[in-house]
């Protein structure tokens, strides 16, 4: 049985006393979880030592929101995977339309990163999505498509089902987002997933998990959750407030507990 995935970014938002409000609030709930749900959290680079040892003893997954593909050296403001690894982390967000839009990620980058993260024994969890024009043009899938299979250049076939991809319609993020339907998003999952496929095998498709990301919150979240190819929620404002994420959490719970969600 797939696990159910049920995460929240903090972009750049919290300070060290709200970070700690946002564990404390959520720890039992985390401690509790069941086997059949994975969750995680992505704090900004100066809390994620403290995040880490309050969740050591919990199945709380915790990430960073981006990395340097090199281990070390002379890049100023840049962070190592070697740093994040000592910090604890586990996972690394890569190629958050943020960071392509606003600080210049290329899809160049986003795979020199996902290799980088591998190599360190780092989960990349890759974002990809297409924009409001690719929409529109009805090149959606093409453009996700491409996007994945760059991301996943070189990466050995043994560790391609360690990567993580979260489809993020950049459309569907944010205050001025507006979410994607269930039949939207199960579309572009499933093309992925085809995608997948197609390059490396269905054994190996069916196990990656894909994610979605993008205006996600408590009114349909469920109905997401329920589509065949998408194996959890990456979530922003909603799980902000730690009641967000905590009724997040336990609408995955109940369907982990109700169904034994078979590989499409
Ligand atoms: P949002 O952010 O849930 O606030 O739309 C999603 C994301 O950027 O991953």
């Amino acid at each position: 049985m797939k696990k159910i995935w049920v995460g929240t970014s903090w972009k750049m938002n919290k300070t060290g006393e709200t970070a700690q409000d946002w564990a404390n609030a959520v720890s039992t709930s985390v401690k509790n979880c069941n086997a059949g749900v994975q969750p995680f959290v992505i704090p900004p680079f100066p809390y994620i030592t403290n995040v880490v040892s309050h969740f050591s003893d919990t199945k709380m997954k915790v990430g960073a929101q981006n990395m340097c593909w090199q281990d070390e050296g002379a890049f100023t403001g840049e962070v190592s995977p070697v740093m994040l690894k000592d910090c604890g982390a586990t996972l690394v967000e890569i190629g958050h339309s943020e960071r392509r839009g606003l600080f210049g990620e290329s899809d160049k980058t986003v795979n020199q990163k996902v290799r980088a993260a591998l190599k360190h024994g780092l989960t990349p969890l890759v974002c990809v999505g297409d924009s409001a024009d690719e929409k529109q043009w009805g090149v959606s899938i093409e453009s996700v498509v491409r996007q994945v299979k760059i991301a996943l250049f070189q990466v050995p076939l043994a560790q391609v089902s360690q990567v993580i991809i979260a489809y993020e319609p950049i459309w569907a993020i944010g205050e001025n987002g507006t979410p994607a339907t269930n039949e939207e998003a199960e579309g572009v999952h499933q093309a992925i997933r085809e995608a997948l496929s197609r390059q490396y095998g269905e054994p190996i498709a069916q196990d990656m998990t894909l994610l979605y990301g993008g205006s996600v919150n408590l009114d349909n979240a469920s109905e997401l959750l329920d589509q065949p190819n998408i194996d959890g929620v990456f979530v922003g404002r909603t799980a902000w407030q730690a009641s967000g994420y905590l009724e997040l959490l336990s609408i995955a719970q109940s369907k982990a507990n109700s169904t034994v969600k078979e590989p499409c």
